[in-house]
């Protein structure tokens, strides 16, 4: 089964797709987590897309279908896009892709949140940089104070995007840019969409029935 995770930055995309992971064995294809990866590496990449991302902005849809498409040959259970497509261009080039590997796109499951929790969500965000777990100060705070949880680990990091005038930025963007896909997806039969606003849990649950559709 191959998903996309549609919605707003905060909406809980990146850890609904972790629960698919450890759940189904499902490959998370963020293109967030790759471009973030690029840039702590250094790569020429990185370091022009470093700014963008800083600001909000979207990085250009030339970059990401690259990363995308060299994930596409490392087929496990089905694939999770997370953060992709963010444009209609690069929606059409994903369907391009996924029909010269062969495979078909599933279900579009768009995460409905409110503009307001978005804002807290993100403000109140941070990560574990060994093995990315996805915290938050008072939804989902870790049982140790500065501890990951999952693996130990004290390298507990807030994102440099995470501040509110970045995220005023990013949902610009994607008022902008990326929610014409909801409509995009509705007309090709493909789209669902889940309350993101509910207990962790229950948005799994919710997802859940629509991947065993
Ligand atoms: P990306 O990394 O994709 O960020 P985003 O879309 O802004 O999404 P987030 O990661 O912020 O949110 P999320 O929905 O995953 O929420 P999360 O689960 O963390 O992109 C970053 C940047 O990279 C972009 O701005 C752009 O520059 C570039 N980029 C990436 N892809 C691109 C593309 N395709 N094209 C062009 N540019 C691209 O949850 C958020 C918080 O809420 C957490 O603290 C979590 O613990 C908490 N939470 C989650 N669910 C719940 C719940 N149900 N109840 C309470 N709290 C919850
Ligand atoms: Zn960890």
């Amino acid at each position: 089964v191959n998903i996309i995770l549609l919605g707003p930055p905060g909406a809980g995309k990146g850890t609904q797709a972790r629960r698919l992971v450890e759940g189904r064995g499902m490959v998370q294809l963020s293109t967030g987590d790759m471009l973030r990866e690029a840039r702590s590496s250094g790569t020429e990449m990185g370091k022009r897309v470093a700014e963008v991302m800083d600001r909000g902005e979207l990085v250009t849809d030339e970059i990401v279908i690259g990363l995308i498409r060299e994930k596409l040959a490392e087929n496990g259970n089905g694939f999770i896009f997370d953060g992709f497509p963010r444009t209609l261009a690069q929606a059409d080039a994903l369907s391009a892709l996924l029909d010269e590997v062969g495979q078909n796109l599933d279900a579009v499951i768009e995460m409905r949140v409110d503009d307001a929790a978005l804002v807290r969500r993100i403000t109140g965000r941070f990560t574990c940089g060994n093995c990315g777990e996805v915290y938050h100060d008072e939804t989902k705070p870790t049982q140790k104070p500065g501890v990951c949880d999952v693996c130990g680990s004290t390298d507990l990091r807030r994102r440099a995007d995470d501040n509110e005038e970045s995220l005023r930025t990013r949902l610009l963007e994607y008022y902008k840019k990326t929610s014409p896909l909801i409509g995009y997806y509705y007309a090709k039969d493909k789209l669902s969409h889940v309350d993101g606003l509910g207990e962790i849990g229950d948005v799994a649950k919710s997802i859940a029935e629509i991947v065993d559709r």
